[in-house]
């Protein structure tokens, strides 16, 4: 593995990989150029042609070309090292033994789904009545169908089986795309064909009847290529747009993403044909800090709002919800509508606590005992989430006022049920991760490039961080004095020792949420804790 690594990273300049996502210019020794995640207001992103590393001050990151393709793109190792590798012309095989198998199998099936694409695409423009759906029915325009490669497959049973046979593909390969049924002939019939696209090529389809008949759509089962708790529709065409503007707008159906991009709201995508996994929200939230939902109007688009929001939020993302579509059922309706309407109403978004608030205040008593607990419960655990605390502050008044009681009573009541979710991220927001790590950079920075002592840190012997480290100094530091960088270390050393602080209270609090019922534990947590709090 590491030598596969090794051989990508001398063919690829590290300037070239980055300078496919950012516009770079020279600064010295270095190259510098805006965030891709556009957080920052000047240039604060490095790149070291020597050293093969990148650096994104404003959003603490850097890393090698491997990290920056899996940041950028959202995408696991692997998937970065098989892009890089193409790139570089390196090929995997070579180096991998054990997956020369599954490696060549996949490219068989990759290869028959394009063909399979290529041949749905011309049965489309030869067939009169499926073009008024598409293109009138639909409402779909030439490019749209162009991009996202719509075509139909015949209703005959072997057709496509037949065409790919003659290209010399055996059935084993075509069962291996996901391209047959249990009698081994065609699966897809009589309907118009949505590729599922990667980055990769084709990996599977979502198909559409053209009538009423059930089931309305018939999707590629799970394959060597296709795996739909990861799978986000729409992401290949809407990556660009995502981080242009930084932010993603997560509807329910393939046919929004399409009618959205072909509408100029290009951030859309959808978790295919699925409800949203951990998976998911990880992919997106590497690409996004603002994600927002915009699930059908009706009972089951909510609850999966709902949903949505409580998985995110167990992870440490806040969302946000788009809504008010009117009488249109989902954003494609809304779409036929005006294009307009939808573009307005990505706009209007409203934070996932907002939003569940109001969803709870209609759907509840709240003047009955029962309906303002199941409301304060839902509150809390919402308000839990959010990991300002001013920000807290507020809704836990809003909901205090709502239900004719005090702040205290509300927090009370988390106690009284062990919950304390006040304190219990369960995931340390990603932006207190963040600081704390480039506190702990910048620390090392100095530690390693600037002779200077510091007790608490222990020293990377990964050279890449090492460069980094270097970058960081330079930039940083490099015309400071002794005494500057004493005083600096200091500094960050007790800043640090505060987000250590914090965090140790974090656990003790979940301990405590363990320790429900037991008295004499929790009283110990408790002691604990007024301990650092104090110390
Ligand atoms: P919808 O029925 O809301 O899809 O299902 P839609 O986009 O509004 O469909 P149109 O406009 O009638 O064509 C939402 C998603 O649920 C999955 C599909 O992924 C669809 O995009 N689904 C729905 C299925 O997988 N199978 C079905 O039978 C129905
Ligand atoms: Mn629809």
């Amino acid at each position: 593995m590491n030598d596969v690594k090794e051989e990508i990273r001398e063919r690829l300049a590290v300037e070239d990989v980055v300078g496919q996502y950012v516009e770079l210019k020279r600064a010295g020794r270095n190259l510098k150029g805006r965030s891709p995640w556009g957080v920052d207001k000047t240039p604060s992103f490095m790149v070291s042609p020597e050293k093969g590393i990148w650096h994104d001050f404003s959003a603490n990151k850097g890393g090698d070309i491997f990290t920056f393709v899996m940041e950028v793109e959202g995408i696991t190792f692997r998937e970065a090292l098989e892009k890089l590798a193409a790139q570089a012309g390196v090929e995997l095989k070579k180096y991998s033994g054990g997956d020369v198998k599954v490696a060549e199998r996949k490219k068989r099936a990759s290869e028959a789904l394009e063909y399979a694409t290529k041949y749905y695409q011309f049965c489309l423009s030869r067939n009169k009545k499926v073009c008024e759906y598409v293109f009138y029915k639909r409402n779909l325009n030439r490019q749209t169908v162009k991009d996202f490669r719509i075509g139909y497959a015949p209703a005959t049973g072997k057709a496509l089986i037949e065409f790919l046979q003659k290209k010399g593909f055996k059935l084993e390969e075509l069962e291996m795309a996901g391209l047959l049924n249990r009698f081994k002939t065609d699966l897809f019939r009589g309907r118009m064909m949505v590729p599922f696209i990667d980055m990769n090529g084709v990996i599977g389809f979502t198909a559409r009847v053209l009538d009423k008949s059930e089931p309305k759509y018939l999707n590629t089962p799970e394959t060597i290529l296709f795996n739909k708790s990861r799978y986000i529709f729409g992401l290949v065409q809407a990556k660009e747009a995502i981080r242009q503007n930084d932010f993603v707008v997560i509807v329910e159906g393939n046919m929004d993403v399409i009618s959205s991009h072909q509408a100029g709201v290009r951030e859309a995508v959808a978790t295919s044909g699925t409800a949203m996994t951990e998976k998911h929200l990880k992919i997106l939230s590497r690409l996004t800090s603002d994600i927002r939902l915009a699930y059908d109007g009706d009972e089951a688009g909510v609850k999966a709002t709902e949903r949505a929001i409580m998985l995110a939020g167990d992870m440490g993302i806040n969302l946000s919800v788009i809504s008010g579509y009117g009488d249109a059922k989902d954003p494609d309706e809304l779409i036929q509508k005006d294009p307009k309407l939808w573009q307005e109403a990505v706009q209007n978004k409203v934070p996932a606590v907002e939003w569940l608030l109001k969803e709870y205040e209609q759907k509840l008593d709240l003047n009955s005992g029962d309906g303002k607990r199941e409301y304060s419960n839902v509150a809390m655990r919402v308000i839990g989430y959010l990991g300002d605390a001013v920000e807290r502050k507020h809704y836990e008044q809003l909901v205090a006022d709502r239900l004719g009681v005090t702040v205290e009573d509300l927090l009370s009541k988390k106690v009284s049920e062990g919950k304390q979710r006040r304190f219990l991220k369960k995931v340390k927001s990603e932006a207190e991760n963040n600081q704390a790590g480039a506190l702990e950079d910048n620390l090392l920075a100095l530690v390693v490039y600037g002779g200077v002592n510091a007790k608490s840190v222990e020293l990377p012997e990964d050279e890449t961080k090492l460069a980094e480290l270097e970058l960081i100094f330079t930039k940083k530091y490099g015309d400071w004095n002794k005494e500057a960088l004493t005083k600096e270390a200091m500094e960050l050393e007790k800043r640090l020792a505060d987000y250590d602080k914090k965090a140790r209270i974090r656990e003790l609090n979940k301990k405590l949420e363990q320790a429900e019922g037991d008295e004499e534990l929790t009283d110990k947590i408790l002691r604990e804790i007024t301990k650092i709090q104090k110390g």
